[in-house]
């Protein structure tokens, strides 16, 4: 994405662009691996967290890619913000926009905050999660683990699994892993998975049983209560009984089926904590690693196609 400005969306990115940014990516883990980023790289430029909802992850390695590769970086407390006073979405990035940000990394609740963000500030804007439409930058570490560990991401086949309907994780991830060639199983109960997500080009399965033989990779997905509008599914106990992820489960995916989850994991409602915890099959560590790398290459391209305004 060499003139990118933001990036708010894996939809409508194209593979040349996914792969230069995954390539970026790559490079970044190794430095960091070695020690090695370059401390100067965004020297002046300023970058601002603002996240309205919570976030370990996401939040932290943009603060630490920011930080690593020089650039200033703030974490607006929104709680502690004059958002608490009923300032509106679109006043407060106009404030941080006339503090001269040059990059402005959005959470948000609401889907296409980002967007609408972007079109009325100066800075770039990265959305770093909107309600249930997309986290970009989520599915670029999940695609540039799943590369590392595999050597590719064309031709395989990756089973996202549990909460579909209210994951913003699986729509970045059906475009991504579609867009460069992996073929994408939705597995989970008809109350968590879309009407009509086929469109997506994914085949959909109701059961582990049906869904996981023959998958190179397992993505769990955590319940997101907090955004069903009621109970549609029944007791944690009897939705692991049903859709959980153990050893025995697993044995059903390829001998050398490796598993992820973007966190945070709700351990026994829809992983195991056997599974994971194990070192030969979980990528779920390597994915925060790659985390870092990915932010970091997101910043330093997003840089490099953009001078603030004046
Ligand atoms: N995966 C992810 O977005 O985690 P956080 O909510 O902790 O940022």
């Amino acid at each position: 994405m060499p003139h990118a400005r933001h990036l708010l969306a894996i939809e409508g990115m194209h593979p040349p662009q996914i792969t230069e940014l995954l390539d970026v990516a790559e490079a970044y883990a190794l430095l960091n691996r070695s020690g090695n980023a370059p401390r100067d790289l965004l020297r002046g430029k300023t970058l601002i967290n603002l996240f309205f909802e919570d976030s370990t992850r996401t939040r932290t390695s943009f603060e630490l890619a920011g930080k690593r590769i020089g650039a200033d970086v703030i974490n607006m407390a929104v709680s502690a913000s004059s958002v608490s006073k009923g300032e509106t979405l679109l006043d407060t990035a106009a404030t941080l926009n006339a503090m001269q940000c040059d990059l402005l990394v959005v959470r948000h609740g609401q889907s296409g905050a980002p967007a609408l963000l972007a079109q009325k500030v100066d800075a770039s804007v990265i959305n770093a999660g909107d309600g249930t439409h997309e986290h970009p930058t989520q599915a670029l570490l999940d695609a540039l683990t799943i590369r590392r560990r595999k050597g590719r991401l064309e031709g395989l086949i990756v089973a996202i699994c549990g909460d579909i309907a209210h994951s913003r994780v699986a729509r970045s991830n059906i475009l991504l892993l579609s867009t460069l060639g992996a073929r994408v199983r939705l597995i989970g109960p008809p109350t968590l998975i879309p009407a009509e997500i086929e469109q997506l080009g994914v085949t959909v399965f109701h059961s582990m049983e049906q869904g996981l033989p023959g998958t190179d990779i397992v993505m769990m997905l955590r319940l997101q209560r907090e955004r069903m509008v009621s109970g549609l599914v029944p007791s944690a106990r009897e939705f692991f009984r049903r859709y959980g992820l153990d050893h025995a489960r697993l044995a059903l995916a390829k001998p050398d089926a490796l598993v992820m989850h973007p966190g945070p994991m709700n351990r026994g409602v829809e992983i195991d904590s056997a599974v994971a915890d194990d070192p030969e099959r979980s990528l779920i560590r390597e994915q925060v690693e790659m985390g870092v790398a990915v932010r970091m290459a997101v910043l330093d391209l997003l840089s490099r196609g953009h001078s603030r305004n004046v």
